[in-house]
């Protein structure tokens, strides 16, 4: 049985419900990193006319599907696969390569790890700074590259520090790696929340180096996490017809392929989504500088870190309060890296951010 001061996932509301008494309906969950807008109205009713899908099999090879996602993030369709969420492709981008040692960016997302650990690689750390925001020092990147990885993974923007490698930066890592004859996994799950996202994304990219792979998904940005859609882009031959060749066929359900092509092209809803996480990303970052004892990390996700400056404060009552409340932050004690005094939250609708910023102050100032 859980006990208050375990760790929970953003998917827990159920057992935070059993602990805490506080009921899943009732608890806004700024530990998911999903857009609080939803599904659209117009989304909804489109797909609910085409429920009968459900009685067919996919197009095994989704082409219209991917044709969708081709049209959506510039990509070609051919370069494009599809799968159950981003976590299958990372399991099978992680078996089709076998690294032997993989090179992490840390504090990152954990199942990288533990996917190249479960096809028996190992993986080693390249330690983002705090001292540096977080940021990626390339040069530095450049001296643990020649260490003898095989493959380079990169959360971008990273979950959970929220950081960015810019395009520059990352034709620098992009070329180093095609020297050392790396390949590099790129998850860009909260890229499309990113403010300068066409400008950062590094889809374009996957035209010019073969030794590239970006993952996204509709989990977070389209908040479809229930709906379990992912989609790769590669310009990699060997790697795309692996792909065709290993993965399960079916594994994206027909009423996912059907969802897929509605989402993409839902530009309505894709510019509000933009828009409210600009303008909220932009007010919180106001309203924490105007509280002092606490440090952030400029957010270019849709998502912040921060960092309790006073040594008896600790993330864990923090996250406490806050559950007390309805309001589920991440403690992010459990990454690599970070401590007891690190906490995440997502950007939710304005009243639900005033009331979190409301408590983290009330906390800090006690
Ligand atoms: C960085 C990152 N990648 C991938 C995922 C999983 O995405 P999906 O729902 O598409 O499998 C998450 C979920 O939290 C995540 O934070």
């Amino acid at each position: 049985m859980l006990k208050p001061s375990d760790h929970f996932h953003g998917s827990d509301l159920e057992q935070i419900e059993a602990v805490y008494g506080v009921k899943k309906e009732e608890i806004v969950s700024f530990s998911a990193n999903v857009n609080p807008l939803g599904l659209s109205a117009q989304f909804k009713s489109r797909l609910a006319r085409q429920l009968d899908v459900i009685t067919s099999y996919p197009d095994r090879e989704y082409r219209s599907l991917r044709k969708a996602i081709g049209g959506y993030c510039g990509a070609e369709p051919a370069h494009i696969f599809v799968g159950n969420g981003s976590t299958e492709l990372i399991s099978l981008i992680v078996r089709l390569k076998r690294p032997k040692k993989a090179l992490i960016l840390g504090p990152t997302y954990s199942e990288y790890e533990r996917e190249i650990k479960l096809s028996g690689g190992s993986c080693l750390y390249f330690p983002l700074q705090e001292a540096e925001d977080f940021a990626v020092d390339t040069d530095r990147l450049a001296v643990s590259l020649s260490d003898g990885a095989d493959l380079l993974v990169l959360c971008n923007p990273n979950n959970p520090t929220s950081s960015i490698i810019d395009a520059a930066q990352m034709r620098e890592i992009l070329d180093a790696c095609v020297r050392l004859g790396i390949f590099v996994m790129i998850d860009e799950t909260y890229m499309e929340f990113a403010p300068d996202y066409e400008k950062a994304t590094a889809v374009p990219l996957t035209a010019s180096y073969g030794n590239l792979v970006i993952l996204r998904g509709v989990s977070k940005f389209f908040a479809a996490p229930g709906l379990r859609l992912g989609y790769a882009v590669t310009g990699n031959e060997a790697l795309l017809k692996s792909f065709s060749e290993k993965q399960n066929p079916w594994t994206v359900s027909s009423i996912a392929d059907a969802a897929g092509k509605l989402l993409f092209t839902d530009t309505e809803h894709i510019s509000q989504t933009r828009a409210l996480i600009n303008q909220e990303r932009a007010a919180i970052v106001r309203a924490l500088s105007e509280i002092d004892g606490i440090k952030f990390y400029t957010p270019h996700a849709n998502f912040i870190l921060v960092k309790l400056l006073n040594k008896n404060l600790t993330s864990d009552v923090l996250f406490d309060k806050a559950i007390r409340q309805g309001m589920m932050i991440r403690n992010c004690c459990t990454f690599p890296y970070l401590d007891h005094s690190y906490f995440r939250f997502c950007f939710m609708m304005p009243q639900d951010n005033a009331r979190l910023l409301t408590c983290i102050q009330e906390y800090v100032n006690q």
